[in-house]
């Protein structure tokens, strides 16, 4: 017997970043999803594989053994796969070895919570397959645990948009908001393929804040007005003052630094093939853009954004967190 399990990636549609500074953010699951696939074994190993990222290895007695890819690399990336497999065998007295077998159609390190994704959907058919109830909280709990391991300090917003799916407001202080937003928000996605690391485009936000305090707070406050305005364009579904909010939103985030070159190529792409709107989605600093597009605008779109060097594919926003596909 095995069980398949999937989980939604994510975008921040708006407010990344100043979300760490108290402000509020929108952020929506997308139609692109990971897929974890477990079985039992014979003997007690964990036996992971990933065919994305073509890397394969197990876990037995505390120790890794790597099949294919680079050890330390597989290690890093299976590490929250593993956490997230003993936090369930925990509520069994009984070892059990299992398969896992990962496929994403989530770019990776792209900033569209493919980790969160893959842990949530892991999570979700280990417990079928052991038949351990887990409630969505038991998997966004489970699931914020393993990201710890991946940076530290998360925010939490990739666990809860990989489980709950939908769209969320979030902010510091008061947590997760379901926006029930009926809205259509096709989006083109455009990723740079530029790596960068969230933990230093954090950073460099904040030295910019400790040099010049008054005029990033205006930044952000200009910030929470972009997602004041845009929670009402969703309930109007109104589209061009979304796009718009996303332009403005884009600006600040130049303002503060996080934009790159490639980020610049590739909105300025979307927006000339008449793209509503268009921003950096995420940490920036390269990473992944997004552009809201009616549906007629969608190739014309897609090919700007990929003639600009950008690897592009179309996003929908899904209503469907973590659930088991089939077993
Ligand atoms: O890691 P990403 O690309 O999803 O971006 C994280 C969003 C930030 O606001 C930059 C950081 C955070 O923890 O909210």
């Amino acid at each position: 017997m095995e069980v398949v399990a999937s989980a939604p990636a994510k975008v921040i549609l708006l407010g990344e970043h100043f979300v760490v500074y108290g402000e509020p953010a929108i952020v929506l699951a997308i139609d692109k999803r990971a897929y974890a696939k477990v079985s039992r074994r014979e003997d007690k190993k964990l036996h992971i594989r990933s065919a994305n990222l073509n890397m394969a290895g197990y876990f037995e007695d505390g120790s890794f053994k790597i099949e294919q890819g680079e050890a330390k690399e597989a290690r890093m990336k299976f590490d929250p796969v593993k956490n997230t497999i003993e936090n369930i065998l925990q509520k069994r007295e009984e070892r059990v070895g299992l398969n896992v077998e990962i496929n994403s159609t989530v770019p990776v390190g792209a900033g569209l919570g493919s980790s969160a994704a893959v842990v949530a959907a892991t999570a979700a058919a280990t417990a079928e397959l052991l038949e351990v109830k887990l409630t969505k909280e038991d998997i966004f709990r489970i699931t914020c645990e393993a990201e710890k391991i991946v940076h530290g300090t998360p925010s939490g917003i990739d666990p809860a948009i990989s489980t709950f799916g939908g769209t969320l407001l979030f902010q510091m202080d008061t947590g997760f908001k379901p926006l029930d937003s009926k809205t259509q928000i096709p989006l083109v996605v455009g990723d740079t393929g530029v790596e960068r690391s969230t933990r230093i485009q954090v950073e460099k936000v904040r030295s910019l804040v400790d040099k010049y305090p008054r005029v990033a707070e205006s930044i952000m406050k200009a910030g929470r007005e972009v997602v004041l305005r845009a929670i009402e364009a969703l309930k109007e579904n109104d589209l061009e003052t979304l796009g718009a909010l996303m332009n403005i939103n884009h600006a600040l985030l130049y303002g503060i630094g996080v934009s790159d070159e490639s980020l610049e190529w590739l909105t300025s792409a979307g927006r000339k093939a008449g793209a509503l709107g268009a921003k950096l989605t995420g940490a920036g600093g390269g990473g992944c853009m997004i552009a809201l597009t009616r549906e007629e605008k969608i190739q014309p779109v897609l090919e700007a954004i990929q003639r600009a060097g950008g690897r592009a594919f179309l996003a929908r926003k899904t209503d469907e967190g973590v659930r088991i596909e089939s077993g």
